[in-house]
């Protein structure tokens, strides 16, 4: 049985979105009973307004959500994105934007960023379950209005996996990849919503696929995200490299 069908749902009176094409998706998911609690791992509940992961075993992962809102995020935004690691890896030209394929979506916080700098970003994510969270955080920022809103009108979500693209009919500048790690890659501080991740998603096991679909779909780069002192994705040398003190961005040039 695959982690995610040990996942229920907790809904109580919140309504799903009627905008979320993930709602066939969350109505089908069993309903959490006391009498059924024990048979399950995982709780997908409204908090807050927003749609949430909760560990049911592990106390320490709860309220786990995809959230464009935060003041880390805010933070994250007002920095020159050109002067980041990520923005210099997608070697940002002040003049052009960019069109970018996020081919492993997670959360988001990746995609959120780079639309966040201009470019048009479509954002895959192959997990129904991570897909839910993540289009729940793009409607609240779309609802919040403003320059949330703005963003958000440059970020296209689909759930799908990004190696059953036709890469004749999926043209990007770039692609930007973010593969699952086994657990244990991240340090203890790790973000409890990777930690959560880590449970639940497989580690990426095509990584070969991965990289060389992402080489047919690029015009112009494939940008992979790695640990500082991991080796580069599926053995094969990068053209260019930035490393920060805990992440590097190795860079492909098809
Ligand atoms: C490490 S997370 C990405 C985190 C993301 N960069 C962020 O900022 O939140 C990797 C994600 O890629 C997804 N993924 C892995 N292989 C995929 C594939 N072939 N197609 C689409 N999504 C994939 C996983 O389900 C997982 O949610």
């Amino acid at each position: 049985m695959s982690a995610e069908s040990l996942i229920a749902r907790n809904f109580a009176s919140a309504e799903i979105p009627q905008q979320l094409s993930s709602k066939p998706f969350l109505a089908a998911l069993p309903e959490l009973t006391a009498a059924a609690e024990e048979s399950y791992d995982y709780c997908l509940s409204y908090t807050n307004g927003a749609l949430s992961l909760d560990a049911l075993k592990d106390e320490a992962l709860t309220g786990v959500c995809s959230n464009f809102l935060t003041p880390a995020m805010q933070r994250r935004l007002r920095q020159p994105f050109k002067q980041q690691l990520l923005g210099k890896a997608l070697g940002l030209k002040a003049q052009r934007m960019q069109r970018i394929l996020d081919a492993t979506a997670g959360l988001g916080t990746d995609a959120f960023l780079m639309a966040a700098s201009g470019c048009e970003v479509t954002a895959i994510e192959r997990s129904p379950l991570v897909f839910a969270l993540l289009e729940d955080a793009l409607l609240r920022a779309q609802l919040t209005g403003g320059s949330f809103a703005v963003i958000a009108s440059r970020l296209t979500l689909q759930q799908d996996d990004f190696l059953s693209l036709d890469a004749r009919q999926h043209q990007y500048d770039t692609v930007y990849l973010d593969p699952m790690f086994p657990a244990g890659r991240r340090k203890a501080s790790a973000k409890k919503a990777m930690t959560l991740l880590q449970q639940i998603l497989p580690a990426e096991d095509c990584p070969e696929q991965l990289l060389s679909h992402g080489l047919k779909c690029a015009d112009k780069r494939v940008v992979v995200k790695r640990g500082r002192r991991s080796p580069p994705l599926a053995a094969r040398e990068p053209s260019l490299q930035c490393k920060g003190s805990t992440n590097r961005f190795d860079v492909y040039l098809p």
